[in-house]
């Protein structure tokens, strides 16, 4: 799978995609990621990619011209199955879209930044306007490195054991019952008899149970959402 990223803070995409899961997925040619500078795309002396809002709304908007060229480039080279902007006002980003966004083969993110990107760019290419939560982050740098993050470790491969994606919370719908390691005692806390037993059923039915009450107490509106759906 290939993600092209754009944005005006390419500096701020290194690290979350140099490291641990994400790394070895691109070194195993999993996934490709490329991260590309909207200022190379500005015939601007300077480089901008920004300027005033129409209107007299404070804050910067960027341009459309960079930003065009940047995407009819992209789109000149390769066919993309979603063209997505990652802005507060997108729909609200859950595990069933990571689940289909890590099914497609080419897919492009464009970061917003300031006051946003001229609506036109929005009209003309984008396919999926993604928030990652209900708050406002200084731009959509940090929300394509989590989009980009979930998808990755659920491509085939990503993850040594492929049946821990499975296991995630959210997966199922439910959220991730706890976990423990050796020691089975430490400082008079002792781990839970069942998991020491071998015996899987009921470790199985043990963690099910975990599940359901941690999502009844934690999210209930999920727990709601499940009851009602059976
Ligand atoms: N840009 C700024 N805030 C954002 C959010 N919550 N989700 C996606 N992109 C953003």
């Amino acid at each position: 799978m290939r993600i092209d990223i754009i944005t005006v803070l390419p500096e701020l995409l290194e690290s979350p995609f140099s490291h641990s899961i994400i790394k070895r997925a691109q070194n195993k040619g999993i996934a490709e990621i490329y991260v590309h500078n909207l200022r190379d795309f500005s015939k601007d002396k300077h480089r901008r990619v920004d300027d005033y809002s129409f209107g007299g709304d404070a804050g910067m908007v960027i341009k459309i011209e960079p930003t065009d060229n940047a995407i009819s480039f992209l789109k000149s080279q390769r066919d993309y199955d979603e063209v997505i902007y990652t802005s507060p006002d997108g729909e609200p980003y859950t595990q069933k879209q990571a689940n289909i966004l890590s099914c497609k083969k080419n897919i492009l993110i464009l970061c917003g930044h300031y006051k946003g990107i001229d609506q036109r760019i929005r009209d003309a290419y984008i396919t999926k306007e993604i928030s990652i939560g209900d708050y406002v982050l200084t731009g959509g740098e940090l929300a394509a490195a989590v989009i980009t993050d979930s998808i990755v470790r659920l491509l085939p491969g990503a993850i040594s054991d492929e049946t821990s994606a499975l296991t995630d919370s959210f997966q199922d719908k439910l959220l991730a019952p706890p976990v423990y390691t050796r020691p089975a005692e430490y400082k008079g806390m002792k781990v839970p008899d069942v998991l020491l037993s071998g015996n899987f059923k009921e470790i199985e039915k043990w963690k099910m149970k975990q599940s359901l009450e941690r999502t009844k107490r934690l999210r209930p509106d999920l727990y709601n959402d499940l009851m009602n759906q059976e």
